[in-house]
């Protein structure tokens, strides 16, 4: 198999006014095998979203390259680029984003309407998904009128609708509790597991994290682990 994704050299700072600024990335090289299932793991302000962000397309970094599936993408118009993000990658945030005033059914939906289908294809395939994620008797709620698991469900739905290659999501389990964090981690694994879909989460979760067959730590904008089978292998630790 080849990548899904490939970072080199990225580097992002944040400016903040003429002589302020944040370096959230300093300079990150970062292949992912197509089908891995990795996790992006430290502490806060490290440099995890900033990664996710740009790895995905969100936004764009200050120098280095990044490619999708051997597109480089840091170079692509914003028109391509939003194409490419649509049809190809799936994100589930914290805090979900979900549309308060559509239902379930129709945030689902949405999400496969701007991806290309026909009102009546999203609509169906939303069905589906809603109720594989166990979701049936639930595509009529509104977001407020389901739980914390149920809202993050329906953001990972979404995030499905378009049959994405790479699914990323920063901390799915975030706010959930212990059980329905590891309802969605079941979830998330069946499809790395029956779909070959290469899943990048980030988590603090040192369980969640554990489910997962690389584990790669950032501090301070780079990245200062990278292993798998049990122990994540710390730059810092043999220091
Ligand atoms: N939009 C922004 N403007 C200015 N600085 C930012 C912005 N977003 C992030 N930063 C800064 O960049 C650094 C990295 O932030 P990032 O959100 O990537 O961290 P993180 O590892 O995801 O943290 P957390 O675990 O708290 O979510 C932090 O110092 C943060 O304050
Ligand atoms: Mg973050």
């Amino acid at each position: 198999m080849g990548l899904a994704l490939q970072m080199e050299g990225v580097t992002r700072r944040y400016r903040l006014g003429a002589d302020n600024y944040v370096d959230a990335l300093r300079g990150v090289d970062l292949s992912v095998e197509a089908g891995d299932m990795v996790a992006i793991m430290g502490p806060s302000g490290s440099g995890k979203s900033t990664l996710m962000h740009i790895a995905g397309g969100l936004d764009t970094p200050d120098s280095g390259a990044v490619w999708l599936e051997g597109t480089r993408i840091d170079t692509l118009s914003d028109r391509r680029l939003t194409a490419l993000r649509s049809r190809r990658i799936g994100f589930v945030f914290q805090g979900f984003n979900l549309l308060p005033a559509l239902t379930a059914l129709e945030n689902t939906a949405l999400a496969g309407q701007y991806g290309g289908m026909s009102r009546r294809q999203a609509s169906r395939r939303a069905t589906e998904l809603l109720a594989l994620l166990g979701l049936g008797e639930r595509a009529r709620h509104r977001p407020s009128e389901l739980s914390g698991g149920e809202q993050q469900r329906v953001a990972i739905a979404r995030a499905l609708m378009n049959e994405p290659c790479l699914l990323m999501a920063d901390e799915p389990t975030g706010n959930l509790d212990s059980a329905t964090s590891a309802e969605i981690m079941t979830e998330l694994e069946r499809l790395n597991r029956e779909h070959g879909m290469t899943l990048m989460l980030v988590t603090h979760d040192p369980g969640v994290a554990a489910l997962c067959r690389r584990r790669v730590e950032m501090h301070d904008g780079s990245i200062v682990g990278d292993g798998g089978g049990g122990r994540v292998v710390s730059a810092e630790a043999d220091a």
